[in-house]
């Protein structure tokens, strides 16, 4: 080995402890930033070792990373914070028709390859054309460019299962001769895109944060091949971290739910119309004012806000932080009870507190608020509902039936802040909306906490 690729190799495995080391800070809100910019480091690094390769045409690399790098830029600037989980979806279709491009391009070039190079090289395009074509279509559900609704008819898992057989079929007659089956690695690669389609439209728009972060797992597994194809370490080991955390967020996610991942995948869960508004619980409701929630909570010792994704969509976060502070500055004690599926995206509600520098140490865990749930005065439940369900614990019917829950219910008062009394994202009614100790606070989350504020300042 000469010492260039020695040099080569040893940085990859800096840079490969660095993706490590980054990944474990992105587990806490305090370290996450810093997690991000340390990965981001290791990648640079291994873009430009990788660069020092010989025999590279520079023209058309520097045309690429141009091109991608404008995109890319545009795109993450103009995204909005609740478009997140479709942009996460195109980015894992890019990484997937990478590796199928790279396995492609490969074999283009080298048709004679052995039994193992087969295999991978069959692996990365499958699995790359399965993201590229599966990621498309969760992004056109989640974008509603495409109804988002679970496309289920008789006899799919039968289709999915034959489309399955034959590109298992291609592969294996693929890897037992290579060189004179072109014509079959193009069959796979036709059969991986149809089977991203078909694979994804039976899951409801509902589920798709759940089924990103599983194409985000193939996308890790298919460039974890693309790696063995052009012998490449740092890309095994990147694809590899990849591959792991996304099956273990989605694994997170699930239990979340408690759901399981076939449940998730297979059920046509979202297939059938959820019942809006008029169905389930119903009772008298106790709207409040502004003046009213004000009152509540100034009196209040302890207070829980409990953010869903209305509070994403109305980008409330900063306007909630500035309610937490007054509220403190009033001698309360204010937490932030988090759910781990609030909003629509992992860590959705971490993410957005942390952009309105709420303090880390306030964040509560719902394990950890719930046994101490009847000593909170007054939990603040902003644009959450499925979350907030207490259905999910004592109506074996209902959809969510089994989802650990944040207990507000259990809380000595509940002002719960939406728009209207329509259902959340599961289209079930909350029968903590017409509990006595429950006042519906209505309007935009962020006009409406805006209104809470000037009360305060005017009280002071
Ligand atoms: P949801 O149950 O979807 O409820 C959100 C509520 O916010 C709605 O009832 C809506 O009521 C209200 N809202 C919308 N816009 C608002 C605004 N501008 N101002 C005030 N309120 C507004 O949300 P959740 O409680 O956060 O639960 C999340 C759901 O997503 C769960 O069912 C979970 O299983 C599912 N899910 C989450 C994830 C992840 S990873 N987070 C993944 C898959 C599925 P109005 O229309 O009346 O205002």
């Amino acid at each position: 080995m000469s010492s260039m690729t020695l040099g080569i190799n040893f940085t990859y495995i800096i840079s490969a402890i660095m993706f490590i080391i980054g990944l474990k800070m992105l587990s806490s809100p305090a370290t996450a930033r810093r997690g991000n910019l340390l990965s981001a480091a290791g990648m640079l690094l291994a873009i430009v070792v990788c660069l020092m390769n010989a025999g590279l045409d520079y023209k058309w690399i520097l045309v690429g990373m141009a091109i991608g790098t404008v995109i890319g830029l545009i795109a993450a600037y103009k995204v909005e914070m609740t478009s997140m989980p479709e942009m996460v979806a195109l980015f894992n279709g890019f990484g997937g028709i990478s590796s199928l491009l790279l396995a492609w391009s490969e074999y283009h070039q080298h048709p004679e390859l052995s039994v193992f190079l087969a295999v991978v090289t069959f692996l990365s395009a499958f699995i790359g054309g399965v993201t590229f074509s599966g990621s498309m279509i969760a992004f056109g559900k989640l974008a509603e460019k495409i109804p988002s609704k679970a496309v289920v008819f008789t006899g799919q898992h039968i289709v999915n299962a034959l489309i399955l057989l034959v590109a298992v079929g291609s592969g294996i007659m693929f890897a037992m001769n290579s060189a004179d089956n072109y014509t079959l690695f193009l069959v796979v690669v036709g059969v991986s895109l149809i089977f991203g389609v078909t694979s994804v439209i039976p899951i409801g728009g509902a589920d798709m944060p759940v089924v990103i972060s599983l194409l985000n797992s193939y996308s890790g597994i298919a460039a974890c091949a693309a790696g063995f194809v052009v012998n490449n370490t740092l890309l095994i080991v990147a694809g590899a971290l990849v591959g792991a955390s996304g099956i273990i967020l989605t694994k997170i996610m699930c239990k979340a739910m408690n759901r399981s991942l076939s449940n998730v995948l297979f059920s046509g869960f979202g297939a059938k119309p959820q019942a809006k508004g008029a169905a389930g619980p119903q009772g008298e409701i106790r709207p409040a004012t502004a003046e009213d929630v004000y009152y509540i909570l100034e009196a209040a010792d302890t207070v829980a806000i409990v953010p869903g994704y209305g509070l994403a969509v109305a980008q409330a976060q900063h306007v909630v932080c500035e309610l937490g502070e007054l509220l403190e500055k009033n001698g309360t004690e204010v937490m932030y009870a988090i759910h781990p599926v609030a909003g629509r995206m992992p860590g959705h509600m971490n993410v957005l507190l942390a952009e309105a520098n709420v303090p880390y140490d306030q964040l509560v865990e719902m394990d950890d608020i719930n046994p101490k749930m009847e000593t909170v005065d007054v939990c603040v439940v902003i644009g959450a509902n499925d979350v907030v369900n207490p259905a999910a614990i004592d109506d074996e019917s209902s959809p969510i039936y089994g989802m650990p829950i944040i207990e507000t219910h259990r809380a000595k008062t509940v002002i719960v802040l939406k728009r209207s009394m329509n259902p959340g994202f599961a289209g079930i009614q909350n029968a903590l909306f017409f509990n006595e100790n429950t006042r519906m606070y209505f309007g935009d989350a962020k006009v409406a906490i805006q209104a809470l504020v000037a009360e305060f300042k005017s009280g002071d």
